[in-house]
């Protein structure tokens, strides 16, 4: 058991006039090693739950458990430092945070911060900036000297230099192009399997869901609605019209091809499997 939450509330300026109820009774188990894509729709909670995970946010009602550390409502949390270096959270638009002056100072904070000496510092943070694809002529540059999409990047490898066993990624391609979207994404799979890191996805792209997630959250209204494997998700076309979703394209082949008489496995969820069983199809028909 990695990451659980229990009962949990989140109420945000409790005991004022503008309390606003975010989070509600969440109960939650995220396996351990595995990629969890949290999905729902705009102010439904999504970003509020996962600053939970490195005690960003405290629960105003329940209990968290991340690993050996609990969190629970209105008691003072303890070890706060041991579970923010295990647990690395990138936030919505994390290249906002970017502040010191250069590009390698910004990565070695994390690191630093938790106690490594400045040499090893800088190697995590040259591996971290190696990672996302920063190359070495920048980082004696200032981060406000980069595009967008590669701050975006130092603030990701920020994160990674610190060596977090969980990662907690909120919507960390937005605003990304489809190349630098696929390399990130891809990064991040990579690190899964390499390194056996739970990651947490928090994403509004049904197709990344599809591509790279094993598990998936849906949030509503600051409840948490559903949460199995993701096959289990793209098959409960019920819930997908409830929410609203287009389903991946991939999906909607398939579907359109069976209704149209082919003979096609309902497992099939990458085009090239489509294609591999449109041509068998095709070949012995
Ligand atoms: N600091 C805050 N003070 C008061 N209310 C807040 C605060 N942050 C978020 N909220 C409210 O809590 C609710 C949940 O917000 P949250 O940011 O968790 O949603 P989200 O699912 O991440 O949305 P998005 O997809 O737009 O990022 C929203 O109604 C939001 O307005
Ligand atoms: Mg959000």
């Amino acid at each position: 058991m990695a990451i659980k939450f229990e009962e949990v509330g989140h109420t945000y300026s409790l005991n004022t006039p503008f309390a606003f109820k975010a989070l509600e009774g969440v109960n939650l188990e995220i396996e351990p090693h595995k990629i969890t894509a949290i999905i729902g729709s705009t102010g439904s909670g999504k970003s509020t739950l996962i600053q939970h995970l490195n005690a960003l946010l405290l629960p105003t009602a329940g209990k968290v458990t991340i690993e050996d550390k609990v969190i629970i409502a209105n008691e003072k949390p303890k070890k706060l430092k041991a579970l923010r270096e295990k647990v690395g959270l990138v936030f919505q638009f994390s290249e906002a945070q970017l502040f010191e002056e250069t590009i390698i100072k910004d990565v070695m904070f994390g690191p630093k911060n938790f106690g490594k000496t400045s040499e090893e510092a800088k190697e995590l943070a040259k591996q971290a900036l190696e990672l996302v694809g920063i190359e070495e002529d920048y980082y004696e540059q200032s981060p406000l000297e980069l595009s967008g999409g590669q701050k975006r990047r130092v603030a990701i490898a920020g994160v990674l230099a610190a060596n977090p066993s969980i990662l907690v990624l909120d919507e960390p391609t937005a605003g990304l192009d489809p190349q630098g979207t696929y390399q990130m994404l891809q990064l991040f799979k990579d690190l899964n399997k390499e390194r056996q890191m739970t990651i947490l996805l928090v994403t509004h792209d049904i197709d990344h869901v599809l591509r790279y997630a094993d598990n998936v959250v849906v949030m509503d209204h600051g409840q948490m609605i559903y949460h199995d494997d993701k096959y289990a998700f793209f098959e409960n076309t019920e819930l997908l019209n409830k929410l609203e979703l287009v389903v991946p394209k991939v999906i909607s082949m398939r579907e359109a091809l069976i209704d149209k008489g082919l003979n096609l496995s309902k497992k099939i969820y990458t085009m090239d499997e489509l294609v591999e069983a449109i041509a068998k199809e095709i070949n012995h028909g």
